[in-house]
């Protein structure tokens, strides 16, 4: 049996924005707090939020301290604005981060306790105050997810909180938003989904449904990201990418991630680099060792990355989709080590971060569990 979530609403496509006011007024709130981070908070995308919430005679509260990485301490402080304020819903306006932290704020303000009692699988004991979660990047997909991450400054470690009872009511994913997103940031949040797709795509835990929402997701990355990327102001690949995010976002949110977010999320936490750059740096390293185990589930990989596969073998397959996934890394502006942003192997903690992978809340999901030599060597080969 496989359980499927979903927020039960979800906005998508050009100019909803200015819609999704009048759906929050339906809903019956009053006044949110809006999560968000100083770089929208400064930006035009802030009055284009506001203004329907305006219009439909809704108050809200801008908290605009989350940090890239949020923090527990992101997540307290933007508890006490919840509190001082009397909001009765959370609007979450960003990419991941305040995305994350408006899942653990949510939690915590009908839950109480400490960001750490969430860690792991399913928590909570109550629904978390409702979440209306805006997208402004395609994307993490923690617009439409269960999981959540939140770095534990003191024990520099990310924090994997997998919940039902942090899924938003209500999704927006208007490309309008994600216009202005800087090339860098497109194509690293743009890794970030192409990884989603294919971990959840070769999982142990896909099935029949997130296995062709997988495949629709890289099918799209593969055509469009390189044209985001190449020019920010094409709507119709910002808008092919959103429908990308949403397949992969539901895929990964039913099937599971594996092994290359369990180590990404090392190199968050301790370098504090980009989520995505992380994920697209040790994408090929991992598959190459996942392709060794479950080479049949390659197929599908290199076929919707544009391989004829009839007549190829599986491990031919998985040539193929290597070699892609490192194509379009390249295409894209993706470093390929670490040294090139500015990381020293001399300096580097591989026994820190490996112990740290191997416990990681999405290592489950991956096809094989790797041992700590392994997880150094994977580390080693950024290097
Ligand atoms: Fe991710």
């Amino acid at each position: 049996m496989s359980v499927f979530y979903v927020p039960a609403v979800n906005l998508i496509g050009k100019g909803v924005i200015n819609e999704f006011g009048d759906h929050v007024k339906e809903l019956g709130f009053k006044k949110a707090l809006l999560v968000t981070d100083h770089f929208i908070a400064s930006s035009d995308i802030l009055p284009k939020v506001t203004a329907p919430l305006d219009t439909a005679g809704i108050g809200y509260v801008v908290f605009e301290d989350v940090d890239p990485n949020p923090s527990c301490k992101n997540v307290y402080d933007g508890l006490a604005v919840l509190k001082e304020n009397d909001c009765d819903f959370i609007l979450s306006v960003g990419g991941g981060s305040p995305q994350d932290a408006a899942s653990c704020i949510s939690i915590m303000a009908t839950n109480g306790g400490t960001p750490q009692d969430y860690e792991g699988l399913h928590k909570s004991k109550e629904k978390g105050l409702p979440v209306v979660a805006i997208n402004t990047t395609a994307g993490t997909s923690a617009e439409i997810t269960i999981n959540y991450v939140i770095t534990d400054e003191e024990r520099k470690v990310k924090m994997v909180m997998v919940d039902k009872n942090s899924l938003a009511i209500m999704s927006v994913n208007d490309p309008e938003l994600m216009l202005s997103k800087p090339a860098d940031l497109t194509a690293a949040t743009g890794m970030d989904a192409l990884t989603h797709a294919i971990e959840a795509l070769v999982t142990p835990g896909a099935y029949g449904v997130t296995k062709k929402l997988s495949i629709g997701a890289i099918e799209l990355i593969k055509e469009f990201l390189p044209r985001a990327v190449k020019d920010g102001q094409d709507i119709e690949a910002r808008e092919a990418m959103v429908n990308a995010i949403f397949l992969g976002g539901m895929a990964f949110n039913n099937a599971g991630l594996g092994y290359v977010h369990s180590m990404a999320h090392q190199l968050g936490a301790v370098y504090h680099l980009p989520h995505g750059v992380c994920c697209a740096m040790l994408l090929p390293i991992i598959e190459r060792e996942n392709a060794k185990r479950v080479p049949a589930a390659f197929r599908d990989v290199a076929k919707a990355l544009g391989l004829v596969t009839d007549g190829k073998t599986d491990e031919e397959c998985a040539d193929y989709a290597i070699a892609e996934i490192e194509n379009l890394s390249a295409t894209v502006g993706i470093p390929k080590k670490l040294t090139e942003l500015d990381i020293k192997e001399e300096e580097f903690d591989f026994e820190y971060l490996s112990k740290n992978a191997l416990i990681d809340a999405c290592a489950p999901g991956n096809p094989f569990m790797p041992t700590l030599e392994e997880t150094i060597a994977f580390y080693k080969e950024l290097f």
